[in-house]
């Protein structure tokens, strides 16, 4: 399938597979202050590391179906953000093996959008890609993203070390 048959479209978003065009998009706002504070341990990233994240998204929405999309509004082109799915190193039968990833540009906080982007693509999800189960793990004191899980429907499974941080585990299963 293209990348086009991967486009999903919500109330005010597109969401359309990473692409090598995106890496500078996405490293400039994966550096920002507060963007990066959470999603990369306040490391600076370069902007090699991106482009293995977009290629390793591109393959794995080639060999499985999903991956990462970026967010644009849906008459504006220009990245606002992105979401989707990795496999995560947190694998276990009880939490499930797919994650759920989900940021935006600091200038588009605060709007839904994060939320109204991460129901669009758990519905993907469970619909085109028969998962079973989503996992969310975020920084505890990051409340922001705990919130967009509980908008996704999500639910609370524990708080636990992951990667040594004092992490919240969120979980989805397609029954609900
Ligand atoms: C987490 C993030 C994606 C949220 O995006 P968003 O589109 O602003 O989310 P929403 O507008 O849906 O708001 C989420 C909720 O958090 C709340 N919130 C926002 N900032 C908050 C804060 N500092 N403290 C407490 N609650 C906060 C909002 O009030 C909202 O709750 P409400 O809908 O009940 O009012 C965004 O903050 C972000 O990109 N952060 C950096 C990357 C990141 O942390 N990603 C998650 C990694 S797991």
């Amino acid at each position: 399938m293209t990348a086009m048959g991967f486009e999903l479209i919500t109330e005010r978003l597109k969401l359309r597979p990473f692409a090598l065009d995106d890496v500078d998009a996405l490293h400039r706002q994966w550096t920002e202050p507060g963007v990066r504070r959470f999603l990369w341990d306040d490391e600076i990233i370069a902007r090699e590391t991106v482009e293995e994240v977009v290629r390793s998204s591109r393959d794995s929405f080639a060999a499985k179906g999903y991956g990462l999309w970026v967010l644009e509004y849906k008459d504006e082109s220009g990245v606002i953000g992105f979401c989707g799915f990795r496999d995560s190193d947190a694998v276990d039968e009880r939490e499930g093996s797919i994650e759920l990833l989900y940021g935006l540009s600091e200038r588009w906080w605060g709007q839904g959008l994060a939320a109204e982007a991460a129901q669009a693509v758990v519905r993907y999800g469970f619909e085109r890609c028969g998962f079973k189960r989503i996992l969310a793990i975020t920084d505890a004191p990051n409340t922001a993203s705990v919130r967009v899980m509980e908008k996704a429907g999500m639910r609370f499974v524990k708080r636990d070390l992951h990667h040594n941080l004092d992490s919240i585990f969120y979980i989805l299963t397609v029954e609900g």
